[in-house]
């Protein structure tokens, strides 16, 4: 049975690549949060200002009603889990929003939770502090940052470094 779960979001695949290779550099378990309705590459499109990412950009609220997968919150063995490495994009300088609703639904109590987020240039910022705030327990961890399409080394310097 392992102890440590690899959890992780991606809309364009990037993060998910990296969960993988983490996943598998840990010897860990991995996890998809996966939403009812995923952001087609048109929603995504942060140069349509009608387009439901600056939407959800500008309007808080909207986010609220983003809905998780039944699968995406009974994760299979969770209380055997007690290192969580919780990967996700940026987005807007903030974690891509589902990490939230995600964060939200779940039990952090007994667990070490270990951000990693995927950017093109951005930094971490305040974006695993607000994750940890959006909490209601668990030991949150500083976080860390890959550049989207990191390198297999750097991905593996990452694993040994957590
Ligand atoms: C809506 C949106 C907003 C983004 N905002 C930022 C940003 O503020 N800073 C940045 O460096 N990259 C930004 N990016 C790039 C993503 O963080 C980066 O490509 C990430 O690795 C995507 O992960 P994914 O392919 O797993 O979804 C943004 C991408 C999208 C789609």
């Amino acid at each position: 049975m392992k102890d440590t779960l690899v959890i992780y979001y991606s809309a364009e695949n990037h993060t998910k690549k990296i969960a993988e290779i983490l996943a598998d550099k840990l010897n860990a378990d991995l996890h998809e949060i996966a939403l009812k309705s995923p952001y087609t590459p048109e929603e995504l499109d942060w140069n349509d200002e009608d387009s439901r990412i600056n939407q959800e950009h500008d309007d808080e609220s909207l986010r609220e009603k983003i809905e998780l997968t039944p699968e995406t919150t009974s994760p299979a063995n969770w209380e055997n889990y007690t290192k969580i490495i919780l990967c996700y994009p940026i987005w807007y300088g903030i974690a891509a929003w589902p990490t939230d609703i995600f964060v939200k639904a779940m039990d952090w109590q007994g667990k070490t939770i270990i951000p990693v987020c995927t950017s093109h240039t951005s930094g971490i910022g305040q974006s695993a502090s607000l994750l940890q705030a959006a909490a209601t327990n668990g030991d949150w961890q500083p976080g860390e940052r890959l550049f989207q399409d990191a390198t297999e080394e750097e991905i593996a310097a990452l694993a040994s470094k957590i």
